[in-house]
């Protein structure tokens, strides 16, 4: 969002933001505050199975997702809500979901590797305005290749606050058309964030499955001081 003549200080040359608000990365960022070791993360399931079989079950839990629904023989499916500190202290998580964990192994080889939602939104954006990188990529996992509400949404909520923290204009971001249509997506719905899941295709698809629990939840804003950050490639931590 700023070229590097504007950003002498920078510390990270570049930083990929991965977005899933629904809801690979609200599992993840819940799963690092609740006190879980880490979180890795898998496109494929079979190797997701042949990874974790190298750690005691008592150190793992094993979550997989599939169209919405838990993949059968899996501890977990990817409700953030069965994350609970009971459940997943001290422990890794090895996930495969449908997009979300695509999105991050695809990203893996970029300077700093985060996973967002908007529940964590504002630890993303204090690292952002804290580390100034040259560049920032915010990566929306959509649904299959497809656009989606709530993760554009979430981009738009953490430039906007990025914007806001260090006096940026918007008019600085002319030219990135996806960047501003996705502030002025957050600005009309910043009050009814919950509205908007409701509308979006995946949030339907997930109320039909009964998840009205879980698109509450990942509809708040700023709940959890917690910053996913990948420590080896498809491992998250938490930072700090
Ligand atoms: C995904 O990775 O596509 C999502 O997190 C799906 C879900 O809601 O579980």
């Amino acid at each position: 969002y700023h070229t590097p003549e504007q950003a002498p200080n920078s510390e990270v040359p570049e930083c990929a933001i991965a977005v899933d608000v629904l809801r690979a990365t609200s599992t993840i960022a819940t799963v690092l505050a609740a006190g879980g070791e880490a979180v890795q993360v898998f496109s494929d399931l079979d190797k997701l199975m042949q990874e974790s079989e190298n750690w005691q079950p008592e150190k793992r839990l094993r979550a997989g997702e599939r169209g919405g629904g838990k993949v059968p023989g899996f501890e977990l499916g990817n409700s953030p809500l069965d994350c609970t500190p009971e459940l997943v202290q001290g422990r890794r998580l090895f996930i495969s979901t449908t997009n979300g964990t695509r999105t991050l192994q695809r990203i893996q080889d970029a300077g700093a590797v985060i996973a967002a939602a908007l529940i964590n939104r504002a630890a993303v954006v204090k690292y952002v305005v804290d580390k100034e990188p040259l560049n920032v990529w915010i990566v929306g996992s959509g649904w299959e290749g497809s656009y989606s509400l709530e993760d554009t949404v979430c981009a738009g909520a953490i430039a906007h606050s990025v914007c806001q923290h260090t006096n940026l204009p918007i008019e600085k971001l002319a030219g990135n058309d996806e960047m501003i249509s996705a502030i002025s997506l957050y600005s009309q719905w910043e009050k009814n964030l919950l509205g908007l899941l409701h509308h979006a295709s995946h949030g339907q698809r997930l109320l039909r499955l009964d998840c009205h629990e879980d698109l509450k939840y990942c509809s708040q804003t700023d709940i959890l001081d917690v910053l996913p950050m990948q420590q080896e490639p498809g491992v998250l931590k938490k930072y700090g």
